[in-house]
C-alpha cells in the first residue's frame, strides 16, 4: 500500500509519501519562507496562490523521489483544518480530484493529530521508539500526553488511544512558534524567527535578568504575550527598538542574550508544565510534536528533565509536512475512516 499525503495548511505546500507500516519514501517540502519574509509573516492570499503553483511540482517531484507512478497511489490524505482557508482549498480540492481520477479511498486529515502522528513515522535512519509502546492498533495502557508547539498552537492534549483526545491547556493568547517569531522581528531577524532565535542564542555570553515566566497556576494553560512584551520594553530600554526610529544596530551579542533569554523564559515554562501535567494525569510517556518542537533547547531540557520516556520525532518532520499528514491518513483508514467528495476545509478545526 502507498500512502501519499498532501499538506497546505499555512506557507509549506509539501507531499509525503508512506508504505502500509508508515515507512518514509519521500518527504517534499516547497517552503514560500522567502515571499513573506518581507511581510515578517504569512500573507493569506499569497499563500493560497502559491500552494495552486506548487501543488502539481511538488506532487511529481515526490512521485519522481520514491521511484513511483501515480497509478501506484493506493490511498490519498490530505489536511482539511485547522489553518487558512484559501490555503487549504487547494490542497483539499487537489486531493479530490487525485482520488477521485485515480479510483482510490481519499481521507480527510486534522492538521494536529498529523504532528502527532509524525512521531510514529520511521524512516531510514530513525526507528521511533514510541511504536513499540504505544501500538496504535489498541488503547493506549496510559494516557500519552501530546505537546502540540506549532506557529498556531499551543497544546497539552492527552492522547487515549486512536481518535480519542482530551485537550487539558492551552495557550490564552499567542502560540509558542507566534512568540518566537514577533520576539525575531523585535530582534531584526528575519521570517520564521524561532530557528534564527535558536541559531543566535549559542553566541550568547552573559546572563542578562531572566525575562518574566507566566506559569498560570492552578491550570495547564499557557501564556506567552506578556513575555513578547517584556521583549519589547527592555530592547526600548536598550534603544534598539524599533530600528526604524532609533537607527542603532546593538552588538551581536547583545541580540545573542536576549534571544537565549527569551528561549530559556519560553523552555522552563514549556517543560516545567508539561512534566506537571504527566504526573497529574498519570501518563506513560509525552510527546512532543509541531514546529517549535525542532527547537534543540526544548527537546535536550525536555529530555533530561523528565523521568517518563519522551518521544519527539526527527526535526523535518517537526514542522509542517506531507509525511505527517500521510501516517495520520494511514491510521485513520485503518480505523475503517473515509471522507466524503463534499467535504469542506475545517479553518477552526480543534482537536477533541
Ligand atoms: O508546525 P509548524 O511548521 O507550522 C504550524 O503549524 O504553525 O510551526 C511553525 C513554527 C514557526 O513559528 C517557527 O518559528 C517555529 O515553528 N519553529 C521553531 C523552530 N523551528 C521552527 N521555533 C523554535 N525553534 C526552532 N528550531
Ligand atoms: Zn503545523
Amino acid at each position: 500500500m502507498i500512502i501519499l499525503g498532501i499538506e497546505t495548511s499555512c506557507d509549506e505546500t509539501s507531499v509525503g509519501i508512506l508504505n502500509e507500516n508508515g515507512h518514509l519514501l519521500t518527504n517534499i517540502v516547497a517552503t514560500q519562507v522567502d515571499l513573506h519574509a518581507r511581510y515578517g509573516g504569512i500573507v493569506p492570499e499569497i499563500a493560497s496562490r502559491q500552494h495552486v503553483l506548487n501543488i502539481e511540482p511538488v506532487t511529481a517531484a515526490a512521485l519522481s523521489s520514491a521511484g513511483l507512478k501515480l497509478g501506484d497511489i493506493s490511498l490519498v490524505a490530505v489536511t482539511y483544518g485547522p489553518g487558512l482557508a484559501g490555503s487549504l482549498i487547494v490542497g483539499l480540492n487537489f486531493a479530490k480530484g487525485l482520488a477521485s481520477s485515480l479510483r482510490v479511498p481519499f481521507v480527510t486529515v486534522n492538521h494536529l493529530e498529523g504532528h502527532i502522528w509524525a512521531a510514529w513515522v520511521t524512516t531510514d535512519s530513525f526507528s521511533p521508539a514510541i511504536k513499540s509502546v504505544y501500538n496504535y492498533e489498541e488503547k493506549f495502557h496510559k494516557p500519552l500526553l501530546c505537546l502540540i508547539v506549532s506557529g498556531g498552537h499551543t497544546e497539552l492534549v492527552l492522547m487515549h488511544g486512536h481518535g480519542e483526545f482530551t485537550l487539558i491547556g492551552e495557550t490564552k493568547d499567542d502560540a509558542v512558534g507566534e512568540a518566537f517569531d514577533k520576539v525575531a522581528r523585535v530582534l531584526g531577524l528575519r521570517y520564521p524567527g524561532g530557528p534564527e532565535i535558536q541559531k543566535l542564542s549559542i553566541y550568547a555570553d552573559e546572563e542578562i535578568e531572566p525575562f518574566p515566566r507566566a506559569w498560570m497556576a492552578g491550570s495547564f494553560s499557557f501564556s506567552f504575550s506578556g513575555l513578547k512584551t517584556a521583549v519589547i520594553n527592555r530592547a526600548r530600554d536598550f534603544g534598539f527598538y524599533p530600528y526604524r526610529t532609533s537607527g542603532n544596530r546593538p552588538e551581536k551579542r547583545v541580540l545573542a542574550n536576549f534571544a537565549k533569554a527569551f528561549q530559556d523564559s519560553i523552555v522552563d515554562v514549556i517543560v516545567k508544565k508539561t512534566i506537571l501535567a504527566a504526573s497529574h494525569y498519570d501518563c506513560g510517556g509525552i510527546v512532543m510534536v509541531g514546529g517549535v518542537a525542532a527547537n534543540s533547547a526544548l527537546r535536550n531540557t525536555l529530555a533530561e528533565s523528565s523521568k517518563l520516556p519522551v518521544y519527539v520525532p526527527p526535526v523535518d518532520l517537526c514542522t509542517d509536512n506531507g509525511a505527517m499528514i500521510a501516517m495520520g491518513g494511514l491510521m485513520s483508514y485503518n480505523y475503517g475512516s473515509k471522507s466524503s467528495m463534499s467535504l469542506d476545509v475545517s479553518p477552526n478545526l480543534r482537536i477533541s
